[in-house]
């Protein structure tokens, strides 16, 4: 194997693995794409990069600047990392409620955490971080909701991986955050295959799957407009708390360790499975388990770990 002269040139190029024992149709396959196999643990690892290398591009950032980002979650996580590797500093806004192993994780790579009220979850966070960047205009405010440098990410990456990857695909499945990794990737596939479908998996409106939004629950990220987002999407399809932690068990059981958003995509894909005749259905399995342990998904009664998963934000 090739090596690599930073951690960074690791990002992307995730494997992906076959999942149809999980499928309710024989006739259509199940293939989970694994993008916790990324240095800093998730898919936004990708994202982090291409926020950062397009603002050193264009933005002039240099080493040494103090980057600021509203994330409860992945995004937070993998800038900080790449921050790190590249000498910038990090301000991370996220809501008082998240688990311990997001703060640690941050913390680990250095970056600094500024509370916003638990009650106002994610919408909370990105809020003060707007107010804070605007306060402070020197200092550099990413913004992933409205950069169309995370779009790219999957554009240029993960598209293209899954093409090259699964070129008889007809389906693909993924949660909906920020809507990067739906619009990029999507865009990428049906320029190359117009009859791809894409699938959103959202949570029900005012309830909370770790990563995911329900875009009826009145934020529709900018980037989501400017690609075209309701023209791009086929199907939306809604999984609950309770539904993405009894697939992500069922991962368990193929010895794949991921987060409870793969879960909800996942049922996303077996409903999908279930209505087709036949097909090759992607799913996007944005990270690994390992920020979720503390929520008990694997090991404690389904309905504790739904009730805490009410109360703390996991993602
Ligand atoms: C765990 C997890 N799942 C899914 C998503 C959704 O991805 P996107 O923001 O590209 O829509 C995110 C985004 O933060 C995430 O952290």
């Amino acid at each position: 194997m090739a090596i690599s002269g930073s951690v960074l040139d690791l990002i992307g190029d995730t494997p992906i693995v076959d999942v149809s024992r999980l499928s309710p149709n024989p006739q259509a396959r199940i293939l989970l794409k694994l993008e916790g196999m990324n240095p800093g643990g998730s898919v936004k690892d990708r994202v982090a990069k291409s926020l950062l290398e397009d603002a050193e591009l264009h933005g002039g950032l240099r080493p040494g600047a103090t980057l600021i980002e509203p994330s409860s979650g992945n995004t937070g996580i993998g800038l900080a990392m790449v921050a790190r590797v590249k000498g910038y500093r990090l301000k991370v806004v996220l809501p008082a409620n998240v688990s311990v192993e997001r703060r640690q994780l941050l913390l680990l790579w250095g970056a600094e955490i500024i509370e916003s009220p638990g009650s106002e979850g994610s919408n909370g966070a990105v809020r003060l971080a707007q107010r804070l960047a605007a306060e402070h205009p020197e200092w550099v405010f990413l913004y992933q909701y409205g950069n169309p440098a995370n779009p790219r990410a999957h554009y240029e990456g993960t598209g293209p991986e899954i093409w090259r990857d699964v070129p008889d695909v007809t389906h693909f499945v993924a949660g909906l955050g920020t809507s990067g990794t739906l619009l990029g990737t999507g865009r990428y596939l049906k320029e190359r295959n117009p009859a791809v479908e894409l699938w959103a998996v959202e949570p029900p409106s005012g309830e909370s799957v770790d990563g995911l939004r329900s875009l009826d629950d009145g934020y529709i990220p900018p980037i989501f407009g400017e690609l075209g987002g309701e023209k791009l999407l086929d199907r939306k399809t809604v999984v609950g708390p309770r539904d993405s932690i009894l697939w992500t068990r069922r991962l368990a059981d193929l010895g794949i360790f991921a987060g409870i958003s793969t879960g909800a995509a996942l049922a996303g894909a077996v409903r999908c499975a279930s209505r087709i005749e036949r097909g090759v259905i992607v799913v996007l399995s944005p990270d690994g388990g390992w920020k979720y342990l503390s929520t008990g998904a694997w090991t404690d009664d389904l309905d504790e770990v739904v009730e805490r998963a009410r109360r703390t934000i996991y993602f």
